[in-house]
């Protein structure tokens, strides 16, 4: 094995990033972290090592934290991540690069990108509405991204792509709820309305296994990541937030379908 990619998606878009990464390298299987954590399986079986997710709130989402405080690092030599966020990583990086510390690595090679915002319960989520050569373009900048950091991977060189620019303001900011409350416990606020049809796929598609059908309809449990693939991913649009997504435009990457999140989770 050359490289072994770990992710964590809501949405299909890390798992978009990281299925490139994985073309363009000779053998590098891509995991998923929930899944490899619901294995139990944290041994890293290769020299190389990379992470791709989402920047939320600004950080690390914290079961990328918990997978990388469990896991056994003994091969590892050449560490690489991409935080895929609506804007870019905010303060991720440094989280990131302090988990890494306490297991004594090093990160070798960083890129941010700009991908499609997917946190469809805040009001300035727009990308599903934007106009189709918006999308094209956003796609084409985070694919030349995505390539110069495999060419660097396959050269084990290293290499920071992240600018701290206006990001930090808005991370701070969206920072402040996450530090007043509890995100597991936000899930109070997801139902299913009159369009569910009971065809469970928040259930299956859900990363921890949160959700649960109380009869025909699902209920969310209170361990909630907040990654939106049961709202997203929804065939019907029945998932809601409060009252503000009943009119939104769902988005989740279009490489990605319902059936490969499930199959690899
Ligand atoms: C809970 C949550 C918080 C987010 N916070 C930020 C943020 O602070 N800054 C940002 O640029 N994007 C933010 N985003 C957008 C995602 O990082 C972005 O859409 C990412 O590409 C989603 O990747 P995924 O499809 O692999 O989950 C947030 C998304 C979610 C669900």
């Amino acid at each position: 094995m050359d490289a072994l990619i770990y992710y964590f998606s809501g949405t299909g878009n890390s798992l978009a990033i990281s299925k490139s990464i994985s073309a363009g390298l000779e053998n590098c299987p891509v995991r998923s972290i929930p899944g490899s954590m619901k294995k139990g399986d944290y041994k890293v079986e290769s020299d190389v090592v990379g992470f791709v997710f989402p920047n939320h709130y600004g950080k690390v989402p914290g079961i990328v934290t918990d997978f990388i405080s469990k896991a056994v690092f003994e091969k590892v030599r050449y560490v690489f991540a991409v935080i895929s966020g609506g804007g870019g990583s905010g303060y991720a990086f440094n989280g990131l690069k302090k988990s890494l510390r306490k297991k004594n690595l090093f990160l070798n090679a960083a890129m941010e990108t700009s991908m499609p915002g997917n946190y469809i319960i805040a009001p300035y989520y727009d990308f599903a509405n934007r106009d189709e050569e918006g999308k094209r373009l956003l796609f084409e900048e985070t694919g030349r991204k995505i390539e110069s950091l495999t060419g660097i991977i396959k050269e084990r060189k290293n290499h920071f792509g992240v600018k701290y620019g206006g990001s930090k303001i808005i991370s701070l900011l969206l920072n402040l709820p996450n530090n007043l409350s509890d995100v597991r416990k936000w899930d109070k606020y997801f139902s299913a309305d009159e369009k569910c049809n009971s065809c469970s796929t928040c259930q299956k598609i859900c990363p921890v296994g949160n959700i649960k059908m109380a009869g025909a309809k699902p209920s969310w449990n209170h361990d909630c990541r907040m990654c939106m693939a049961c709202i997203q991913f929804c065939p019907a649009g029945a998932v809601q937030f409060k009252d503000g997504t009943r009119k939104r435009k769902r988005y989740h990457h279009p490489s990605v379908s319902v059936g490969e999140m499930l199959k690899i989770l």
